[in-house]
């Protein structure tokens, strides 16, 4: 059993053997739209509310019983404290109450392993790039449990998804900002403003990533229009061809430099239908096979938890102590958390 609870959704996932067997989801972002963005102390209740009843759903969905429970895993970060809290106290009781191992495991970690469900285990070696609404990063991964992963590059400021949610509400369009872009963008021409690419110059890092001045020249560009012709579609267009373009040629370029012919893309942002599109293209004209999980494995849930908890467990892994807690912020270096 997967248990996911570090932002504002509920996710509970089985998997065994690499399959998934069922899952449910609950989110509290209804709760939310009216203040722009998540409120921790609202998500944490919202947690406590959803947990039995998304863990009873997801059972449901699996068919199977409480009994038949192996293992759980659990993000123990990186998250809002207060909402990862829930999720792990959650996984200690039922832990605890089935007599079974649990994990602790690093939410990045788990949205590499999403992956796996749809397109089977990783191969030995593999780019991939996360871009979520806390982070973008480009990893260098050998095996997901047993190896620790290396970053190539993480933001220098702005996560990708943090970017779409700042535009959105720069450009009025409504929380979340990712799909509200993706949307928007759809009506409006990706070429009617040219935003810089950020970090694109011949003195900046190849794999560097930094979002906040692309934000801000969308800020100026809302402030004083140039052109009075330009639509809040063309603008979210635009905004979105310049962070579709940077991710995915950095993404391509990182490969090359790795000398590695698989590119893996998650994260919320990889649900993103521009960054899709021009990933398959750039990728098939480079030689580089593309794996990017359907939209709803791409955002966070259960599913993807229990992915990384059964990789554990078939690693034949040390189960987490029973003192385990959450950690809001620990970098990405091994899937397993302990404290
Ligand atoms: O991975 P995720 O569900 O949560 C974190 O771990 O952060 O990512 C959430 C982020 C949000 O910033 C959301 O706006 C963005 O993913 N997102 C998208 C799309 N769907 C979700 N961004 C761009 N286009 C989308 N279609
Ligand atoms: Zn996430």
């Amino acid at each position: 059993m997967g248990v996911e609870s570090s932002c504002d959704e509920t996710g509970i996932g089985f998997v065994r053997d690499g399959v998934l067997l069922g899952d449910s989801l609950a989110s509290s972002i209804e709760e939310h739209v009216r203040f722009g963005g998540v409120v921790p102390e609202i998500a944490a209740r919202a947690h406590v509310q959803a947990m039995v009843p998304t863990m009873r759903a997801a059972l449901d969905d699996a068919s199977l019983a409480w009994h038949e429970v192996g293992a759980v895993a659990v993000t123990a970060g990186p998250g809002l404290a207060t909402a990862l809290h829930v999720g792990v106290a959650a996984a200690k009781a039922a832990a605890l109450a089935l007599g079974v191992p649990l994990y602790g495991v690093h939410h990045l970690a788990g949205h590499a392993a999403a992956d796996t469900l749809v397109h089977g285990p990783l191969p030995d070696r593999s780019i991939v790039l996360i871009v979520s609404g806390g982070h973008t990063s480009l990893l260098a991964v050998d095996d997901l449990v047993r190896t620790p992963i290396r970053h190539l590059s993480d933001t220098l400021d702005d996560a990708a998804g943090e970017a779409f949610d700042k535009v959105a509400r720069l450009l009025g369009l409504p929380y979340p900002g990712g799909p509200s872009v993706d949307l928007a963008a759809r009506n409006g021409d990706p070429n009617a403003v040219r935003f810089t690419r950020p970090l694109s110059g011949s003195r900046d890092p190849a794999l560097g990533f930094s979002f906040s001045g692309l934000k801000s020249a969308v800020a100026r560009y809302v402030a004083a229009p140039r052109d009075p012709g330009i639509t809040v579609d063309d603008i979210a267009a635009s905004f979105q061809e310049a962070v579709a373009d940077t991710v995915t040629r950095k993404a391509v370029l990182a490969c090359q430099m790795e000398n590695v012919d698989t590119l893996v893309i998650v994260g919320g942002v990889a649900a993103n239908s521009r960054i899709r599109a021009l990933a398959e293209e750039r990728c098939a004209a480079a030689g580089i096979e593309l794996r990017v999980p359907p939209p709803r494995l791409c955002t966070d849930n259960g599913a993807m938890i229990a992915a990384i908890g059964d990789l554990l467990v078939r690693e034949g892994a040390k189960p987490s102590p029973s003192s385990l807690g959450a950690r809001s912020s620990v970098p990405l270096e091994l899937a397993r958390l302990d404290d």
